[in-house]
């Protein structure tokens, strides 16, 4: 596999993504300082390491860096953008600001057409650049092997040790030979074979699972959204009814989620026990702004429902989630850098080890969301269930900013169910990858009847994406805009106004806590 160093870019996940489409694993591991890199290249053997990009600049106090060591290891290295400015840095190279911030399309020009980085490359191409440090000169056993009309060194390489760098971004749609670039970085260069098939990944994992659980029981915090049908679908393929799905609910669901839920999983073989924890949810959240501090709470609820109803089943040794790699990476608790724990995603992973009795079981962690989707056509489940838009684990308490109240969810519950209603009606719900209402802890003053109204402001969010990790706002009809503003203001006592948020992620994030 090759193993990705991830310096804070927006950009890594990308790179990931790109390595597994042409079918060889890849992993993402943030950089923290107080890692061994050398000693997890040494322990795990991945066959090349990406060093990314990153918002820093290699002069800059605490920007990250790594040990020299990795440079010994025999093993290939690539750098991207601020990869490539580090190994200049760490070979005795110089780097400088840039004189403009170069964003965007330039022109590749190859000086060595036969460096193994460039197998098949035309001489020029189009090559996507975002950065405003760029190597000055390089350092002595390195060799220039691209450059741009305002970027003397775009590419080099070591003159005998397989090290290579690139200013701009291969992994980005932009940049004309990108996935070229990173073929032959993976295939000529590191010698990988073609490891990553999702057909590979079901059966092992199912194997994995049949084999960690043995004869023990496990228990599903079971959401109802893509990520815990597939979940499910592939522990009850290793362990059968060894699996126990349980469905929380925390009064922070959509108003007729629960029944929903029950008719989907008609459709499946395994069976969900739901739990009524309104109450429980509810006085815990009481007085609480801090989304974060909110997150929190609501996992811990979560994991103290589980772990009672562990107790109630005899040998049960595991908890699964629908974990997915978008949830690991933002709420990481281990990075220094961009993507440092943007929110605690997820239950359990957030918390202190000592809450926790059961071990984990977390079959997609290391998938994207389209690749989770992909599975889940291999493994037949229902479109319905496929492409339901997900919903977040602590539900509308996280789309009600600022204090929660019983009278705040019934208002929240009434508009997003006016939304779903209509995206079914103008038939959009499948265009749009997610959408919602938040309530603001605002209020404004309208006119309803004549009457003077003094109600709460409420956000559309409607987003496009393909992975979660980016998204952009939907360009979506007036007519669409105007139906749903009219009946949410109209039906809905306790809103008077509506605004469409129009921000991308980055950088906004989906929700708004
Ligand atoms: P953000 O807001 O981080 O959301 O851009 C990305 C995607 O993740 C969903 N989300 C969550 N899902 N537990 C979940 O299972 C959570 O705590 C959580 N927080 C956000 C969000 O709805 C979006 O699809």
């Amino acid at each position: 596999f090759i193993l990705i160093l991830d310096f804070g870019s927006q950009y890594s996940h990308i790179i990931a993504r790109k390595i597994r489409d042409i079918g060889v694993y890849t992993l993402l591991l943030y950089h923290y300082q107080d890692i061994s890199i050398s000693h997890v290249i040494s322990k795990q053997k991945p066959k090349g390491v990406i060093l990314s990009g990153g918002p820093f600049s290699v002069y800059e106090k605490g920007s990250p860096l790594v040990s020299k060591n990795i440079f010994h290891l025999n093993i290939p290295i690539f750098g991207i953008c601020y990869g490539m400015q580090l190994i200049s840095f760490l070979f005795g190279g110089k780097i400088k600001k840039s004189k403009f911030k170069e964003y965007g399309k330039s022109y590749l020009i190859i000086d060595h057409p036969n460096n193994n980085l460039f197998y098949g490359i035309p001489n020029k191409s189009v090559v996507w650049m975002s950065h405003f440090d760029e190597v000055k000169n390089i350092p002595k056993e390195f060799q220039v092997i691209g450059h741009t009309s305002s970027c003397d060194i775009a590419a080099f390489s070591h003159l005998n040790k397989d090290i290579y760098a690139v200013q701009f971004h291969p992994e980005v749609k932009n940049t004309e030979y990108g996935i070229s670039i990173l073929k032959n970085f993976v295939f000529h260069i590191c010698k990988c074979n073609l490891n990553w098939k999702f057909n590979n990944f079901v059966k092992n994992t199912i194997e994995n699972i049949k084999q960690r659980v043995n004869k023990k029981k496990v228990i599903l915090g079971f959401s109802g959204g893509v990520d815990s049908f597939i979940t499910a679908s592939i522990i009850y393929k290793a362990i059968g009814n060894s699996l126990n799905c349980i469905f929380v609910d925390t009064g922070l669901l959509l108003e007729t989620e629960k029944e929903k839920i029950y008719s989907l999983c008609k459709k499946m073989p395994f069976s969900i026990k739901i739990i009524d924890a309104k109450n429980q949810f509810l006085s815990k959240l009481i007085g609480i702004v801090d989304p974060e501090i909110k997150r929190k709470v609501i996992g811990r609820e979560f994991l103290s429902i589980f772990q009672e109803e562990s107790k109630k089943i005899k040998n049960v040794e595991f908890l699964a989630q629908g974990t997915i790699y978008s949830d690991v990476i933002e709420s990481s608790v281990f990075s220094k850098h961009s993507s440092e724990s943007i929110k605690s995603h997820h239950n359990v992973g957030g918390l202190p080890k000592t809450f926790m009795k059961l071990k984990l079981i977390e079959p997609l962690k290391q998938l994207f969301k389209d690749e989770v989707r992909k599975i889940g056509e291999k493994l037949g489940l229902p479109k319905e269930i496929l492409y339901r838009h997900p919903f977040p684990g602590p539900g509308l308490g996280i789309r009600i900013i600022g204090e929660i109240n019983e009278k705040k969810i019934s208002i929240l519950k009434q508009a997003e169910n006016i939304l779903l209603q209509e995206l079914k009606r103008f038939n959009i719900y499948n265009s749009v990858n997610q959408a919602f209402i938040v309530l603001l802890p605002v209020k404004s003053v309208g006119i309803k009847g004549d009457k003077r109204t003094y109600e709460y402001a409420a956000i559309l969010r409607v987003i496009n994406t393909e992975d979660f990790m980016t998204a952009t706002f939907s360009h979506l009809s007036y007519d669409f805009l105007e139906k749903v503003s009219n009946r949410i203001t109209n039906e809905v006592d306790g809103i008077n106004r509506i605004a469409y948020d129009i921000t991308s992620k980055p950088p906004s994030t989906i929700e708004w806590e």
